[in-house]
């Protein structure tokens, strides 16, 4: 995910000149001076490079600052794109309800466009019919209460593994890497979920490549990419960001490819479908008569789906179970809380399951505070104005990438008290939530795009988190470190999350 900044100077410098003079050859054709009305204010831009260099390695934070200066709605020239940011909670709902329907295409970055993955990928595709198709079926076949409730033993079982993986950690002394243990769960759920497929002990190397594939698609996918910057360097792709995509998501397609057609085989077989899974309804869905003939066009599209959901809820959901645990051991006073609520509710020695989350009104403030204080994706994905689109006296421009700051929005100290503390408490007397109702905490977006997976992440996190807490007790790896002192700082890739790794030893909290 680290952004190498030192390469990227040096290709900086290298396209600077290219970059200049094709600039001025083509000002000089089409003299297209810049003098656009109204725009939001904003850093002044270098001549070529805009504010490129200001948005520095944690771009949140870089725009967080700038938004002191210039206000709650300011405009960027990065490269050639005008960007739009906004950074409080009402220029949010300016964004994503008021004027949600001139906001709800994204502009593209081009390493989607490997594989094609833009015209197919639900998370990229325009506002279209066979987005609105997409996001009914995620709507009402994968994400619905009823679908979620009809496969969530599914998830329990690998909640299950996961402890005692755990398990025979702790009784071998050694640490767990939460991220890396919250990953393959997390990637071990979605499958169960959408595939039916066990992964855990029959392909080992099929997780590890997958996970290998997705972990390098998000850190490809947040570089900066001077092609997105300066047009004219698309077909150049110079510095391999596309090619390196194409070849993770060719692999991933290629893993999904098998996997469907091992299924088709299956169906063939026996008429008497047992099981009519996701992968089931997915098939139903997708095999209308028309497209049955041409198999390689519902394969294709399912593919493409499915990529967009593995890529989309792993790593959001594994930073987020990271992020808990290590402020968990920062204040251990809110563990202990945490830990007596399951006790009280669970039991002990029982395994949580979905259905309880409800009655775990300490543990859902506790998820909240993370999202408020760790937003996985904390600028969301890109927006673009369709038109030149009238917000407060400003006029963001046609065209422009628009950008919403929900990781200052959730700091607010106009909002928030103590906004930089972790305080789940604060969550107890309140009804905010994430779920795209309240400007002020929205880690999924807002409004038509807002983020479909929600109802499954949400589950997800409440159960891996509260399953290895009520399971065990966790101290830091290194003897003697202080629990305030847990290292904090993150990195930004298309996710935010930890720079180092959070270390730490289980105990079980009760013998099997
Ligand atoms: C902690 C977990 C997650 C977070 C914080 C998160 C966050 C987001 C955000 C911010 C967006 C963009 C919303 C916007 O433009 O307004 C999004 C879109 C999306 N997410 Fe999630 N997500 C999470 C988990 C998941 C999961 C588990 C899935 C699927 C299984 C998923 C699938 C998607 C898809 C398909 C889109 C694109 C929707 C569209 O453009 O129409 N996400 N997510
Ligand atoms: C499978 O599920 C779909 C949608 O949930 C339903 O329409 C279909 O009738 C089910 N098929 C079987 C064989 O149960
Ligand atoms: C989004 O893009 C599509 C296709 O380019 C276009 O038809 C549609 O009007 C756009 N919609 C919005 C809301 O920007």
């Amino acid at each position: 995910m680290e952004i190498d900044t030192y390469d990227f100077l040096s290709y900086l410098l290298y396209l600077i000149l290219f970059i200049w003079i094709s600039i001025q050859a083509f000002n000089l054709l089409f003299s297209c001076s810049e003098t656009q009305q109204n725009l939001p204010p904003g850093p002044r831009p270098f001549p070529i490079i805009g504010n490129l260099l200001e948005l520095g390695d944690k771009p949140h934070k870089s725009l967080a600052k700038l938004s002191h200066i210039h206000g709650p709605i300011m405009s960027l020239k990065l490269g050639r794109i005008t960007t739009v940011v906004v950074s409080t909670a009402d220029m949010a709902r300016e964004v994503l309800q008021t004027h949600d329907h001139l906001f709800s295409n994204r502009t593209i970055p081009d390493s989607l466009r490997a594989c094609d993955h833009y015209k197919y990928g639900m998370v990229w595709v325009p506002v279209s019919p066979s987005w609105r198709n997409l996001r009914k079926l995620c709507n009402s076949h994968l994400f619905s209460v009823k679908a979620l409730d009809a496969n969530k033993n599914l998830r329990h079982q690998k909640v299950q593994e996961l402890l005692d993986d755990v398990r025979a950690v702790a009784e071998a002394g050694e640490a767990v890497d939460i991220g890396t243990a919250g990953f393959k769960t997390s990637l071990n759920l979605l499958s169960t979920t959408f595939l039916s497929v066990d992964w855990t002990d029959s392909s080992s190397d099929m997780v590890r490549e997958l996970k290998e594939s997705v972990w390098t698609m998000m850190e490809v996918a947040g570089k900066p990419n001077l092609a997105d910057y300066f047009p004219v360097l698309k077909i150049a792709d110079p510095q391999g960001i596309r090619t390196s995509m194409t070849f993770h998501m060719q692999k991933m397609k290629g893993l999904f490819h098998r996997i469907i057609n091992q299924r088709l085989q299956a169906r063939e077989v026996t008429t008497l479908i047992q099981e009519n899974d996701t992968l089931d309804t997915l098939l139903n869905y997708f095999m209308t008569e028309k497209e049955r003939e041409d198999q390689l066009l519902y394969k294709n599209s399912i593919e493409h789906l499915l990529l967009d959901i593995f890529v989309a809820g792993t790593d959001t959901t594994s930073s987020t179970l990271e992020w808990s645990m290590a402020e968990l051991l920062k204040k251990p006073e809110v563990m202990s809380k945490a830990q007596a609520e399951l006790k009280q509710v669970i039991g002990k020695g029982n395994q949580v399951k979905e259905s309880d989350l409800t009655r775990l009104p300490y543990l859902q403030a506790i998820i909240k505070e993370i999202f408020r204080l760790h937003p996985p994706a904390p600028l969301l994905l890109p927006r673009r104005a369709e038109t030149d689109v009238q917000i407060c006296s400003y006029v963001v421009p046609k065209g422009a990438q628009v950008l919403v700051n929900v990781w200052t929005i959730s700091r607010d100290p106009n909002t928030w008290e103590n906004p930089n503390e972790f305080i789940p408490e604060r969550f107890l007397e309140s009804n905010i939530d994430v779920k795209g109702r309240h400007f002020e905490l929205t880690p999924f977006g807002n409004g038509r795009r807002i983020c479909p997976g929600l109802p499954l992440a949400l589950r997800m996190v409440h159960l891996m988190l509260g399953s290895l807490i009520h399971s065990f007790d966790w101290k830091l790896e290194e003897e003697g470190v202080e629990p305030e002192t847990v290292d904090m700082d993150d990195k930004f890739g298309l996710t935010l999350k930890k720079t180092r790794p959070l270390r730490t030893l289980p105990t079980p909290t009760f013998s099997k």
